[in-house]
This record gives C-alpha cells, structure tokens and sequence, in this order.
C-alpha cells in the first residue's frame, strides 16, 4: 500500500494539511488505498518533544514512500537557540533524508494573471521549474559560527561549498527534468566572484557534454538571472542554482504567479538502488502565516498541489495528478478566491475552497 507521513507543523500548516487530507480521502474512496501516519515538526514537535523533528519522527519518514510537509515557524519560537528553531527541523529533514533536488514550478493560471505585481502579458502562461540544490551550500557549509574576536567585535562566518558530485547530480535532475518539458535549462552562479560559481559551471557544463546536449544548456549570472526573471520570466524553461540562489529566486517566481500561496513543491533525493525508492518531501513554498493561523482562512493550493506533486513524482499516477491540476484551475476560473488571492474581492474559507476543488475533481476524473 502507498504511505504517506503527514507533517502539518505550525501556523497554517494544520490547517491547510487538514484540506489536503480531504483530497488524499477522496482517492482512498476510490480505492487508492494511501496509509497516513502523523507526526508533529518545526515549533509544535519543540513544544512537545524538546526537538524540531525527533529521530521517532525521522524513524518513521525513513519507512514510508513520502512525506508531507506543511509549514513551520511562529513569533513564539523567535528566542529559540539556533538548533531548536523550528526551521532547523526542516533542514534536518532535508539533510537527513538527502533530498538534493528542490523542484519548485512556478505557474500563472489564467484567472490568476491580474494578481501578479507584473503586468499580464508578462506573465500569462507562465510555467517555469526553479530547481534548487537543497543539502549544500552555505546553509550547510562548516564552519558556521559566530565568535568573539576582542575588542567589543564578534565575527559571524557562513561557508558555502560546493563538490563535484554535488553539482553534477542537480545538473542531470535538471537536464533529466527539461527534457520531460522544453528542453532548456538556465544554470545560474556568480562565477564573477565566487569560486563555487566557478566550479558550478564547469560542472554543469561536464554534465551537459556528457549525455544531455539534446538539452540546450545556458548560463546566467545569478544577479542578472534574477533580473531577467523579473523582466522577461516566460524566456526560461527550467533554471538550476543553488541552495541560496534559489531560495531567492524561487520566492521571485513565487511573485511572479500572484500568490505565494499557489506555490507546491517536490524535494527529491537520489533513486536507492535497493529498494527503487527515492525519498521525497512534499512542501508548498509558503511558510506559517502567523497572523491567519487559525482563522479558517489560508490558501489550500499550494499544499493541495504539493500533495498533486507527490502523486506523480512519488506514486506514479499521472492522470490522477494532471486531474487534481485541472480541478484547481477550473475552480480558479470559476472566481472562487481565498483572502490572499481576493484582492478586495469576496473571500472564501478554507474548507469552502477545498469543498469547491473537490468537486471539481469528482467532474474530472
Ligand atoms: C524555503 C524556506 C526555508 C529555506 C526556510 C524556512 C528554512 O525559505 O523553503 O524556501 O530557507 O530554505
Ligand atoms: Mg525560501
């Protein structure tokens, strides 16, 4: 039987992983036969284990297909030291589990357009992948300290590093991810100024040679990238950086479609040659939203459509996936908005939201 582990964390997450739960029941009605387990992560696991994710927790996403992820994060966990932030439990879960590939798709619906802060034409139709490298960088680099150096002054080091085989394998995920799509891929670093932007391309440029020139292969630098994406997103198809780069840039392409709260994502790790499997977190792109938690009120469609990602990169059920994307986007261009996407207009709750995609995912399957 599929298995999924549901962690909903903190904010919002239980409230749009409840949504999500709906639809998972919904193709268990039709005999999808998905085992759900619970655990809690980020602030909530804090409050009642002394940890951002227990090794109980880590135990269990060890022995199921996926994992679900909601958000974490809240002003009450601001005084926490850095290790017990609720955000280290997902890098835990990150690392742990080795999830180097971030997929992060950013698409404009049509009846989203007006929404973005760009002008329509800009970004109608768009439908672009940030894939992001997740377990290097300077989020994990050693060392990564603050000390005092004397004289009142504290020194603050973060280190990024990059090895070959790090690079290479994000770049055959992305080549891998093009080909299924437009076939192109942007590489962007700052190889102008640091020395992993430098090997980064070199290596990129390896693995393109290597197999994948059917794949037409550029390179931007990232600030030019980033200003390009702002200008002109509909050139790219898909772009690969790293782990920093594309924590900014994916929050940019989040913009451009209009709502944060749209945003899916799928965080992939190698194929295990023993079991066929490979590990996957599912997250939307948005984090906590503190101040809606608990009103009734957050956007379900990112952590819906995350659950939509699961199903095809995880489960294999393309047509029940491209269903699930089609009934978001006919519930979209029947009006129906969520605070965050309403812009003055009339608001609907969360459950109404996810009565309404529901429904339209009964007419289209
Ligand atoms: C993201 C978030 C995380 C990150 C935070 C919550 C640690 O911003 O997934 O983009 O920086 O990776
Ligand atoms: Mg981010």
């Amino acid at each position: 039987m599929p298995s999924l582990l549901l962690l909903a964390g903190d904010g919002i997450g239980p409230e749009v992983m409840a949504a999500t739960e709906r639809v998972i029941d919904f193709f268990n009605r039709r005999g999808a036969g998905f085992e759900l387990q619970r655990a809690l992560v980020g602030g909530a696991a804090v409050d009642a284990e002394g940890d951002p994710v227990s090794d109980e927790t880590l135990a269990i996403g060890e022995s199921v297909d996926a994992m679900l992820f909601g958000a974490v994060g809240g002003p009450q966990y601001d005084g926490l030291p850095y290790e017990k932030r609720p955000e280290a439990g997902l890098l835990r879960l990150r690392k742990h589990f080795e999830l180097f590939a971030n997929i992060r798709p950013a698409i404009c619906y049509p009846a989203l357009a007006d929404a973005s802060s760009l002008k329509r034409e800009v970004v109608e139709g768009l439908d672009i992948v940030i894939l992001r490298e997740l377990t290097g960088g300077v989020y994990f680099g050693e060392p990564k300290t603050i000390e005092d150096i004397g004289n009142g002054q504290k020194r603050a080091i973060d280190t990024q590093i990059y090895d070959t085989y790090e690079i290479d394998r994000i770049a055959r995920a992305a080549f891998e991810l093009a080909r299924a799509r437009n076939g192109r891929v942007t590489s962007m670093e700052k190889r102008n100024v640091m020395k992993t932007g430098v090997l980064w391309r070199e290596v990129v440029e390896a693995a393109h040679k290597d197999g994948n020139e059917d794949v037409k292969l550029d390179h931007m630098l990232a600030d030019s990238g980033a200003m390009q994406l702002v200008r002109d997103p509909k050139q790219f198809d898909v772009i690969v950086c790293d782990n920093l780069f594309g924590d900014l840039l994916s929050d940019i392409a989040a913009q451009l479609t209009g709502s944060l709260g749209m945003l899916p994502s799928a965080s992939l790790g190698a194929v295990d040659s023993k079991t066929g499997r490979r590990r996957a977190l599912y997250e939307p792109v948005h984090g906590s939203a503190p101040d809606i938690a608990g009103k009734g009120i957050a956007n379900p469609i990112a952590m819906i459509a995350s659950f939509g990602m699961a199903l095809q990169y995880s489960f294999g059920m393309i047509t029940e996936a491209k269903a699930l994307d089609a009934a978001i986007a006919a519930t979209l261009a029947e009006g129906l908005r969520t605070a965050d996407i309403a812009h003055g207009a009339k608001a609907i709750s969360t459950d109404e939201m996810t009565d309404a995609i529901l429904g339209n995912l009964e007419k289209a399957l």
